[in-house]
């Protein structure tokens, strides 16, 4: 933030995750287990998060309101509504998603929470993240790669551009800024993995 701008309201976590409920993005027959702090199963493997874990995951990426966020792994799009949420409406958000029929479905359960400004589309299977002009400025990965993809890294915007990802079962944050980038450990979590 720059000398003089206005104090940005700090992107509230626990209120985004309050506005949004989780049922919305449960299958009909998982609904009933929304309270639960566990990963539910959707399809084809695949999981909603544990909601102490995406709390986790957006308070470490310090999402600022008018961001534009890339959220690779959208799944049920649940954690694209709350990026969405989160970066309010002058913001954008993009979720890609590798599971195609999830990636509808996801899609669906966005569109219904009606913040146009937030997206979610299939992943093209041979391109990892969506390269942007000038980089994403923060970055959230829902699914563990074996070791960081350089790809992923290269997206970011290099002034202080901020990613959130799971590297096997520890969650890391990857930070450019001044022509460096650091990456710091916090804790030990379970993904599926990245594909
Ligand atoms: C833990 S799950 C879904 C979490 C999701 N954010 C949510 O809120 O429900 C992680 C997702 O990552 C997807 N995935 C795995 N590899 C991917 C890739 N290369 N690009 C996009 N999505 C991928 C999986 O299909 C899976 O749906």
């Amino acid at each position: 933030m720059g000398m003089g701008a206005d104090p940005q309201r700090a992107a509230d976590v626990a209120d985004a995750m309050r506005a949004l409920a989780r049922t919305g993005f449960l299958p009909a027959e998982q609904r009933a287990y929304a309270a639960q702090d566990r990963p539910l199963p959707l399809w084809h493997g695949q999981t909603n998060s544990q909601p102490s874990t995406v709390a986790t995951m957006l308070r470490l990426l310090e999402v600022p309101v008018g961001g534009r966020v890339l959220d690779v792994g959208a799944g049920s799009g649940w954690t694209t509504a709350l990026l969405a949420r989160l970066v309010g409406p002058g913001g954008s958000v993009l979720g890609l998603e590798l599971d195609p029929q999830l990636a509808r479905w996801g899609a669906a359960n966005l569109a219904a929470q009606r913040m146009p400004w937030a997206t979610l589309e299939p992943a093209a299977p041979d391109v990892l993240g969506r390269p942007v002009e000038g980089g994403w400025p923060r970055i959230l990965v829902s699914a563990a790669p074996r070791s960081m993809p350089a790809e992923l890294v290269a997206q970011l915007a290099e002034d202080g551009g901020r990613m959130v990802i799971p590297v096997r079962s520890t969650l890391q944050v990857v930070l450019r800024a001044e022509g460096r980038t650091t990456v710091t450990s916090h804790g030990s979590y379970s993904f599926v993995p990245l594909r």
